[in-house]
């Protein structure tokens, strides 16, 4: 049994309180684990990763965070996030910089250790020839490989992320979850991810929550 990271005691997930999307959340996080969130759309699924990320208040009970709120949880949103002008590397460095004190300054580079950990998380991701370009100008799988080693960089407990497996083609699903999955052992951390792709989402998680009719029902656990 791993340590556990989160636990969201009896928490109510959405915007207003006379209308929840999702009651009586009662789960824990532990080390190790890859859950994979599904239900259809419009249900609260982003909802509540945005709440187990910090981003949106629960609008009952509460979420006991056992990770740094900053650093400790890398978050890659559906939009991934990125800078379209900036490099690959500029991107990736990105991440490796919320891991800093907030007062390192901005226009400084970034302390050796973490130029190698973003470094290594582009070789890992493939995309290190790719180092120099503008963001911009790389297809959609290219940009979520860049997403995902901004946030193995960053070397987080909770990777939180929405619907980034979708359009992606086979290989890259496999680099992408063969690097995540590696990054989670060595970090003893975990991964909740939001998935569309029902086929996809069993074979990578081990566990899945099922969103349906304003709950969260777990499923499969292994
Ligand atoms: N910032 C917000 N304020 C109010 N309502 C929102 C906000 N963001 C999303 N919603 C609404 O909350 C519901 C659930 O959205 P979301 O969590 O994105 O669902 P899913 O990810 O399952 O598709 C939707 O009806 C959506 O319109
Ligand atoms: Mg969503």
């Amino acid at each position: 049994m791993g340590e556990p990271l989160v636990h969201l005691h009896d928490v109510a997930v959405g915007y207003d309180p006379e209308h929840p999307l999702i009651v009586d959340v009662d789960v824990e996080i532990i080390a190790g684990d890859v859950i994979a969130v599904l239900g259809p759309s419009g249900i609260g699924k982003t909802t509540l990763l945005r709440t187990i990320a910090g981003l949106v208040r629960p609008l009952d009970g509460h979420v006991e965070l056992g990770v740094a709120p900053r650093g400790g949880v890398g978050y890659i949103p559906q939009r991934l996030g990125l800078v379209s002008n900036l490099s690959v590397q500029a991107n990736v460095e990105m991440g490796v910089r919320v891991g800093l004190s907030r007062w390192y300054p901005p226009f400084f580079a970034v302390p050796k250790t973490q130029q190698r950990y973003a470094e290594r998380a582009m070789e890992d991701l493939g995309i290190a020839h790719l180092a120099d370009h503008p963001v911009r100008i790389l297809s959609g799988g290219q940009q979520r490989r860049v997403a995902t080693a901004k946030t193995v960089a960053q070397r987080p407990k909770l990777v939180l992320a929405d619907e980034f497996l979708g359009e992606l083609d086979d290989d890259n699903v496999d680099i992408v979850m063969r690097t995540v999955r590696t990054a989670i052992e060595a970090q003893n951390s975990a991964m909740v991810m939001v998935e569309h792709h029902e086929a996809l989402a069993k074979q990578v998680a081990n566990r899945i929550w099922r969103i349906q009719d304003g709950r969260l029902v777990e499923e499969l656990s292994r």
